[in-house]
């Protein structure tokens, strides 16, 4: 069922389970700001932060042992902009940050496991924000230096590179709804601005890799989109099937139209963000969702792959224009709702419904609209709160569900190159702090040694690896056997 060479991976990302947040001369990143923020309960779960986490800057080898038993051929994990540049900018290069990720990537190689690593996974150094952060059009050459910083050091060994995780949440949550760092409140406005950057700016990525790295590293680049899969509330009307479009287009269209369909936002998003502004008599067109430059880099091609973050899908409403009364906000502008098919479970958190099939629609919907790409999906699991079972028969039931999907869709066709769980250890979930646990391995935080222990789904996931994983002497490192 699954082609040879997929990557059965697990993923993490920096601030959630490295710790160490001002060990060795790493500077300060928008996520310590925003837990260590002083008179603004609620931020974070119970006023927790990602200080030490999993430890996982002191306790690596710990991580290794974990990835091992598992049996993955790849490892998802991010680095930390501001532990490799402490400022942000390549003029302060942290040797003590490099000597990290080498290790780590190191010891991924010498154990036969191919790291894929992102470049941002939510973290912006301090430094940077203080200069505008994601608002300022100037970031994308500033992540342009980072990135080509990280391709000259590590690209040698790295041949799989996600530039952005999630450029949806960091825009939204970060700058709309202000429930994730840097915490801004500008709805309708910052979000686009954001969003608009992180595209320039993972397209200029993308191009230095093309022109300067490619030829001799060989590697593959993309950026990680997150987004439900979305059916209309009542397949009849015409009202849920726009409304369950522009769904689509404002969460993965938003950013995979312009890399992979025609170098510019859907349609639908452009014409309800436009409609909606002159209603609201807000500026003049392009005021708010911005338009993209014929001096810039394109951005139409910039992806080796897709690489897809899926948790959950919803059912959508048209909110009938009733939702031009929030003013102007990303709310009013998509003007449909999301909801829970009351058939579906949920998994601890509110907004997590276990719908293992709506990933195979939605691969169904990328290989359609989007010409066939080869596809990583780079997260997907489920989250346990409240009392810890490490014989977590539900989780065991989702991934075997959802890996089952998987291979329906490969038989549909799709080009399925590999799976990462989310994630390889319970960590800091961001605003949840460390109340909601994804982990295929429990952390216990309340001790110093951060101990790991396998829950049963790390169990059966390393059961479904074994399976199917190449044998040990297949052909292994080739990027461009896997797209
Ligand atoms: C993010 C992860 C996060 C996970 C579960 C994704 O949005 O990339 O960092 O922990 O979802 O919420």
């Amino acid at each position: 069922m699954f082609p040879s060479g997929f990557a059965w991976g697990a993923a993490t990302a920096a601030y959630q389970i490295e710790g160490g947040w001002d060990s060795d001369d790493k500077g300060p990143s928008i996520w310590d700001t925003f837990c260590h923020r002083e008179g603004e309960e609620g931020r974070v779960f119970a006023a927790q932060n990602g200080d030490v986490s999993c430890n996982s800057y002191e306790l690596w080898r710990k991580d290794l042992q974990c990835v091992q038993e598992l049996g993955l051929t790849h490892y998802r994990m991010s680095l930390s902009w501001a532990r490799l540049l402490p400022d942000g900018t390549t003029g302060t290069v942290n040797p003590k940050g490099v000597r990290y990720y080498n290790t780590v990537i190191n010891d991924l190689v010498a154990c036969n496991v191919s790291p894929m690593v992102t470049l941002y996974h939510f973290d912006l150094p301090q430094a940077l924000q203080d200069r505008g952060g994601w608002k300022s059009p100037d970031m994308a050459t500033l992540f342009d230096s980072y990135a080509r910083f990280c391709f000259e050091e590590f690209g040698d060994r790295v041949k799989l590179w996600i530039t952005i995780n999630e450029p949806y949440v960091c825009a939204k949550l970060g700058h709309e709804d202000g429930s994730h760092a840097p915490g801004v409140k500008q709805p309708g406005v910052a979000a686009y601005l954001v969003g608009h950057n992180m595209l320039r700016a993972h397209a200029r990525a993308w191009h230095s890799y093309d022109s300067l790295f490619r030829s001799k590293q060989n590697g593959a680049v993309s950026l990680a989109l997150n987004s439900d899969w979305v059916e209309p509330l009542d397949p009849a009307s015409a009202g849920d099937i726009s409304a369950a479009e522009r769904f689509l287009a404002f969460t993965l269209g938003w950013f995979a139209w312009p890399v992979f369909a025609t170098g510019d936002y859907p349609p639908a998003m452009r014409s309800a963000v436009d409609a909606q502004s002159a209603r609201l008599g807000y500026g003049g067109v392009d005021s708010r969702l911005p338009g993209f430059s014929e001096d810039e880099p394109a951005l139409l091609g910039t992806a080796d792959f897709f690489a897809l973050n899926y948790y959950t899908s919803r059912k959508v409403r048209s909110r009938g224009g009733g939702a031009g009364g929030d003013g102007v906000s990303m709310k009013s502008d998509l003007d449909a709702e999301g909801v829970l098919d009351p058939s579906w479970p949920l998994c601890g958190v509110s907004w997590l419904a276990v719908v293992p099939r709506g990933l195979r629609n939605l691969l169904g919907y990328i290989k359609e609209t989007f010409n066939n790409p080869a596809v990583y999906v780079t997260e997907n699991g489920f989250s346990q709160v409240g009392a810890v079972e490490i014989d977590d028969v539900q989780r065991c039931r989702f991934y075997h569900d959802t890996i089952m999907e998987v291979a329906e869709a490969i038989e549909d066709g799709v080009r399925v190159r590999g799976y990462f769980a989310w994630s390889l250890l319970d960590n800091f979930e961001w605003a949840d702090g460390f109340s909601v646990r994804f982990g295929l391995f429990h952390v216990d935080f309340s001790e110093d040694g951060r101990p790991r222990t396998m829950y049963r789904s790390g169990r059966e996931y390393a059961k479904i690896i074994a399976k199917h994983r190449p044998g040990p002497n297949a052909d292994k490192g080739k990027a461009e056997k896997l797209l």
